[in-house]
């Protein structure tokens, strides 16, 4: 089977408004507006063992045409991270991939990830529909609540596996609204849930990047001989702005922001 980068992406925005019907909620909200909706990035997470780390899960973009453009060290949240772009069309959204730097946790919360990394078969993971295989091992409510303690992000991987974790929609392409705060005052309205920590907008004009997100709807998720509800996934709205120099719009990541937009799946 060979995707297309379109089906690809719509395999993974199919598979994300299953368990985030929020997300196709809020992009019909915006195309009854007569918004044409792009999306700025999506965002996927791994854990950094050789099988799964974030080249495995990048080669899947890159054979579609995506280069690495930069490289993220988020210390607080002991990730590494890489966006990608489309070589050649700049409305194809960014690629954001972070790998959980699992060495620096405890010996106990190793052992589940190696546990979960056993069960994936190598040749499975060059699949280029890996990325949204969902989860296809076995875990225990126990073990996720185990992870949990040391790291939301390695339980919310564990639980919910390979799909995107939030679509991204480029404030920059839509036309009805002025700012970040009226599309968020909009969606306030509208009764959705957005993330507070360190006020709804996360970075500034001057750092060029200004972010907001929903927070992640619980989903009821199976464990072995249990069903738990648990925060899924999140929608991210963002603005871009030029950079003084060339003029062209910011296309990184800041570190302190997505610190922030991380805790969209707290629980
Ligand atoms: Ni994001």
């Amino acid at each position: 089977m060979c995707l297309s980068v379109e089906q690809l992406f719509e395999s993974l925005w199919q598979q994300y408004i299953q368990i985030n019907p929020q997300a196709n909620k809020i992009q019909c909200l915006l195309k009854e507006r007569g918004e044409n909706v792009i999306n700025d990035h999506i965002a996927l997470r791994t854990f950094n063992t050789e099988k799964l780390g974030i080249m495995k899960i990048a080669n899947t973009f890159i054979d579609k045409g995506y280069r690495i453009v930069e490289e993220y060290d988020f210390a607080k949240k002991k990730l590494n991270a890489v966006h990608l772009e489309h070589k050649s069309e700049s409305n194809h959204p960014k690629v954001f991939i972070s790998e959980l730097r699992i060495q620096e946790f405890s010996s106990d919360f190793q052992k589940i990830i190696h546990d979960i990394d056993d069960q994936i078969d190598p040749g499975h993971v060059m699949d280029e529909l890996f990325v949204t295989s969902g989860r296809t091992w076995k875990l225990t409510f126990e073990q996720y609540i185990q992870l949990l303690r040391e790291s939301e992000y390695a339980a919310w991987t564990a639980a919910l596996g390979y799909r995107a974790n939030h679509f991204t929609v480029s404030m920059n392409h839509l036309t009805t609204f002025f700012n970040l705060e009226e599309l968020n005052g909009f969606l306030l309205d509208q009764g959705f849930t957005l993330n507070e920590s360190a006020g709804l907008i996360k970075g500034s004009p001057g750092e060029f990047l200004e972010q907001s997100s929903t927070m992640a709807a619980p989903v009821n998720i199976e464990f072995d001989f249990t069903t738990q509800p648990i925060p899924g996934c999140f929608y991210e709205f963002a603005k871009r702005y030029p950079m003084p120099k060339t003029g062209r719009l910011y296309q990184g990541f800041i570190a302190a922001s997505a610190d922030k937009i991380f805790e969209s799946t707290n629980t």
